[in-house]
């Protein structure tokens, strides 16, 4: 099964993250904080918008392959920070935080992940809410069922319900893909209607920030020779500092159903051209340690630095920025 639909892994997910990777925020929190400044700055320097910014349309945010919400809520903790602070967001674009409409929408294409999205995020929208007068207008936040390959249509079909404005503009100002999220598309038909949809959805000004992760990146051709594959993502593997993480079954206890334990048990790799395919049990231990398994996979493919570029200029979009991380590169577009 596909582990990002089973109902046991959203938890599970979590806590293994916090595992291998620790509390957070992570390395991208402050990459998606300065995308966003800048979509509040771009609009902060339209004249006009300025002097009536209540009546302008919402900066919508959306954050493709939102697993548990874990952007979207970064996002928020910074905005309530900046706001609380008295500093930041506000003095950094010269306008109020809430003087457009804010609008974040996590994409998934799992029903646990986004239910789990959306009752961890919850509390945090409640309180940014706190600091708006006619608080839902000013900050909506919204989980749609959708795969980055037909957010756009799928989003333009719910404008109203997402109170976004879908007026033949485009819909975004910032997409988000994060955490490798993308090598889950796993040929180039997928990203192209991944790019696509991104370029239909952006408005002027707009932006997209994808994260490809080390692991899974190859610079240069040499993904030509496939016979090479397997020991250029070793190599990464071991350049980027990312373990496996997984060369022993690791318990995590759930903190949902106190008494139950997950057990992520070693990953089996395998690989189908440029697709990796990664297998792994997951226990769910119970109270009286009798054990249920799931047996889950993801799949993940390389993707070559070249041909990104290349199909990110035919889906006419161009790279503005590329940022490099320590487990992943964030590439910036915008429309050419
Ligand atoms: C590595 S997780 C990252 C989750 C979250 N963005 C974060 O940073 O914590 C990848 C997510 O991408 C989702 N995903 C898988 N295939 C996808 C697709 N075709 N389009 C959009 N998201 C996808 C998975 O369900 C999963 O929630």
């Amino acid at each position: 099964m596909a582990a990002y639909h089973n109902p046991h892994w959203p938890e599970a997910y979590d806590l293994w993250v916090e595992h291998l990777f620790g509390p957070g925020p992570y390395e991208d929190a402050a990459v998606f904080r300065n995308a966003f400044h800048g979509i509040i700055r771009a609009r902060g320097t339209r004249r006009e918008e300025q002097e009536t910014p209540a009546t302008n349309e919402p900066i919508a945010v959306f954050d493709l392959g939102t697993g548990t919400g874990r952007v979207v809520q970064d996002l928020l903790a910074g905005i309530s920070r900046e706001s609380e602070g008295g500093s930041g967001l506000s003095n950094a674009v010269g306008a109020p935080v809430f003087a457009w409409p804010l609008r974040f929408i996590g994409v998934e294409p799992s029903g646990p992940m986004l239910s789990r999205a959306e009752r961890r995020t919850a509390p945090l929208v409640a309180r940014v809410r706190q600091l708006a007068d006619d608080a839902k207008t000013r900050l909506d936040v919204a989980w749609l069922r959708g795969e980055a390959s037909d957010f756009a249509d799928r989003a333009e079909s719910k404008a109203a319900e997402l109170s976004i404005l879908h007026d033949g503009g485009g819909i975004v100002d910032l997409v988000i893909f994060a955490a490798g999220g993308f090598g889950h598309l796993v040929d180039d038909a997928e990203v192209k209607a991944f790019l696509e949809q991104a370029r239909k959805a952006l408005k002027r000004n707009g932006r997209v920030t994808v994260s490809i992760l080390h692991e899974f990146l190859v610079e240069e051709d040499e993904l030509d020779e496939a016979q090479t594959v397997g020991s250029i993502l070793e190599a990464n593997r071991a350049g980027a500092g990312v373990g496996s993480g997984d060369a022993e079954p690791i318990r995590l206890k759930s903190l949902d159903h106190p008494g139950i334990a997950y057990v992520r048990y070693p990953s089996k790799k395998s690989w189908d051209g440029e697709v990796q395919r990664d297998e792994f049990e997951l226990g769910v231990v119970d109270q009286n340690g009798n054990e249920l398994y799931h047996e889950l996979e993801w799949k993940n493919r390389i993707t070559s630095a070249r041909q990104w570029s290349e199909l990110v200029s035919a889906a006419e979009l161009k790279i503005l920025e590329r940022i490099e991380g320590t487990i992943q590169t964030w590439w910036v577009l915008e429309r050419k």
